[in-house]
């Protein structure tokens, strides 16, 4: 490092014996020609000091690493201040020069400092939002959406269809006394039709579960009596029965039940053509064929031709071309009667759905049990 040591503080002329010529022309000529050469020196010093300090700042990468270069060149204790101290052996006329240029110096490294600061700190934040980046050329993660429960769906749809025609929702209990399930609709004890309705018994003699929506129809006439009514009575049955494909021993039904003075077997046929129609899209076939319920007389089931294969015959309809949709009839007088209604003066239809069965058929799902697993792979085929 030419002429002097390294730092600045520990500065030492290299040729000894050139001080000691110094030292001695001062003491003979006045101490001007010494220290102008000592002026000089210092001079270099700053040069090569400012030199230094670049070329270290252009490596420090990181802010930490301008902290220390600072410390080293800049601070109280770095070498611009070290080479300063030795302005002692300067005269008062020379003393400016320096300072100027030691001033300069420190401007010029302070400024290369405050750039390189800046460029680091943006470098240091480019970094950062590289690092954080999100990349949106990414597949997105799927979502698994919520969906109403199938037969939730199909009573939502009936509600909709049946609220338009001017019923009304009308709810009704699902622990029924015998009297109600059975013996008010016409089916006293010991009566064959019970068989096709067994169910569960409470420990309260006479206390069951309903084997159907019908008892409903009881409730609400007796309600509105001798009003003119116009219900379904949605919700729960229970039946003691062989769990299989097609039947569980909960389920769905919806009644439906309308009472006046002149209601008449072609207002049944209408209302649930209409129905059919609207539930499995325009230009459906229904058909009645005759049946037997103790609650309705005559009584019918309807069937319309087959959602699936449009009644050429399919699995789903056992190769009839006719899916049976429901129960119906006009209300026996005697259940008229218990009702409260005067069965020489009224007249009523009733009809009794099984929603589950409907949704089955709708979206073509072959085993009812699915309905109250928690397979949520059902919903997929909706
Ligand atoms: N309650 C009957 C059943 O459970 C259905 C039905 C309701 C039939 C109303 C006629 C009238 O099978």
């Amino acid at each position: 490092m030419g002429g002097t040591t390294e730092h600045a503080g520990n500065f030492v002329p290299v040729d000894e014996r050139l001080v000691s010529f110094f030292v001695s022309l001062k003491k003979e000529k006045g101490r001007n020609f010494m220290s102008n050469i000592v002026q000089q020196d210092i001079l270099l010093q700053l040069q090569q000091l400012q030199k230094d300090a670049q070329t270290a700042l252009a490596q420090a990468n990181t802010t930490e690493a301008t902290r220390e270069w600072y410390s080293e060149y800049l601070s109280r204790k770095g070498r611009l201040t070290g080479i300063l101290r030795n302005l002692g052996s300067l005269s008062a006329e020379e003393r400016p020069l320096i300072g100027k240029v030691a001033n300069e110096v420190k401007a010029v490294l302070e400024n290369a400092l405050q750039e390189r600061q800046t460029a680091i700190a943006q470098a240091e934040l480019e970094a950062v939002r590289r690092a954080e980046s999100v990349d949106i050329t990414l597949p997105g993660r799927p979502q698994n959406l919520g969906k109403l429960h199938i037969t939730t769906r199909a009573l939502r749809d009936i509600y909709a269809i049946f609220t338009a025609m001017g019923f009304q929702i009308y709810d009704s209990p699902e622990v029924e006394t015998d009297e109600y399930n059975f013996q008010l609709l016409n089916i006293p004890p010991g009566h064959p039709a019970r068989d096709m309705w067994d169910t569960f018994y409470t420990t309260t003699p006479g206390l069951i579960l309903r084997t159907h929506t019908s008892p409903g129809q009881i409730h609400a006439m007796r309600e509105y009596t001798p009003e003119p009514i116009r219900v379904i009575l949605p919700g729960k049955c229970y039946r003691y029965e062989a769990v299989d494909a097609s039947h569980e021993f909960m389920f769905y039904q919806v009644e439906g039940l309308a009472v006046g003075k002149h209601i008449t077997f072609s207002d049944l046929k209408g209302v649930l053509i209409n129905f059919a129609n609207q539930m499995y899209g325009e230009g459906r076939k229904a058909r009645f064929r005759k049946s037997y319920f103790p609650f309705t007389e005559p009584s019918v089931e309807m069937d319309i031709d087959c959602v699936l294969c449009g009644g050429k015959g399919c699995p789903v309809c056992k190769f009839s071309g006719w899916l049976e949709m429901l129960g119906a009839g006009m209300v026996h007088p005697r259940v008229l009667q218990n009702g409260g209604y005067d069965p020489t003066e009224f007249s009523g239809f009733a009809f009794g759905m099984g929603p589950d069965r409907i949704a089955l058929q709708k979206y073509g799902i072959d085993d009812i049990r699915y309905f109250f697993t928690n397979d949520a792979r059902l919903f997929e085929r909706v």
